[in-house]
């Protein structure tokens, strides 16, 4: 395995692969790895020849009163973990790397982005959206394989791809879950003992918002009512928003028509979790 640090040398990498006709496969992360990220390492591990993992802590995505300074970080452990899966090549460069003095261009996805967390996290996908077109022209991936956790990000990048004629594909991979339900997330190291158990109310949302579509509830404000009402019984859990929304657009739903994507976030404590499912039949 190897740790490429430069941007210059991961681009050569990536062209001799590609001269050589081998299929590149990359996961792109903040580190801090847990079975979510390993998942899809190993679905791009299936996809392609060359699986590329880039760890960076991207700056340009945290707002000034978010937690850039104190994301959890351990290369070494992270190291360990990919090497286990057979990772080819650890991309891991430097911010100052990244974004050199004068840097100035940012991409936008209209419309999708100013719902759910675009709404509470102002700029957040103009610096998710500029770091992964970065990464792409570093990586040149053949596919890069992305988590559902983070539904509105996946929705954002499939989209910004193909408006922008990128020639590669982007794969969807499930949200992966601890045993009692909660999605895994390196946020989760930030949770106190209590604050973990609350979290699961999360979870159990869901389930009952995915029982009632079942038994033919499709009025959003009474899924959404129901839900507040569940994450607000269990104290401490701040809800920043609750959606019922088109699964495409992102576009809060007031009727639904076959299905529509429940979305979360909240406060447990001061960490700040998200979560999601389809509804359907
Ligand atoms: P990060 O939060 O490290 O997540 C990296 C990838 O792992 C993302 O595609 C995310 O959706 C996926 N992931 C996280 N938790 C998951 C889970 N429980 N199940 C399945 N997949 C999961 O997302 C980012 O980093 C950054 O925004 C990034 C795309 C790297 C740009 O900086």
């Amino acid at each position: 395995m190897k740790i490429i640090n430069s941007i210059y040398e991961m681009q050569k990498q990536a062209e001799a692969l590609r001269a050589s006709k081998k299929i590149i496969g990359f996961v792109p992360t903040m580190g801090y790895l847990h079975e979510g990220h390993l998942s899809l390492v190993r679905k791009a591990r299936e996809l392609s020849d060359i699986v590329v993992v880039s760890i960076f802590v991207n700056p340009t995505q945290f707002g000034p009163n978010e937690d850039l300074d104190r994301y959890p970080r351990d290369f070494e452990r992270d190291r360990k973990l990919l090497e286990q899966e057979n990772t080819d090549i650890i991309f891991y460069p430097e911010a100052k790397d990244m974004y050199p003095e004068g840097f100035c261009t940012y991409v936008q996805v209209r419309g999708m982005e100013d719902f759910l967390c675009g709404k509470s996290r102002k700029g957040h996908f103009i610096g998710v959206a500029m770091v992964v077109i970065k990464l792409f022209n570093i990586v040149k991936p053949h596919y890069a394989v992305f988590g559902l956790k983070d539904y509105q990000q996946f929705k954002i990048i499939e989209r910004m791809v193909k408006d922008l004629n990128m020639d590669l594909e982007v794969i969807p991979y499930p949200t992966v879950r601890e045993k009692d339900g909660l999605a895994l997330s390196s946020r989760n190291t930030y949770l106190s003992e209590e604050e973990r158990k609350k979290a699961l109310i999360i979870y159990e949302s869901i389930k009952t918002l995915k029982e009632m579509f079942k038994k033919g509830i499709r009025d959003p404000n009474a899924l959404k009512q129901r839900a507040k009402e569940m994450l607000e019984s269990e104290g401490g859990v701040i809800i920043d928003y609750i959606s019922i929304c088109d699964t495409e657009t992102l576009e809060e739903l007031t009727i639904i028509k076959d299905k529509a994507l429940y979305a979360i976030a909240c406060f447990v404590g001061k960490t700040r979790l998200i979560d999601n499912s389809i509804l359907e039949v």
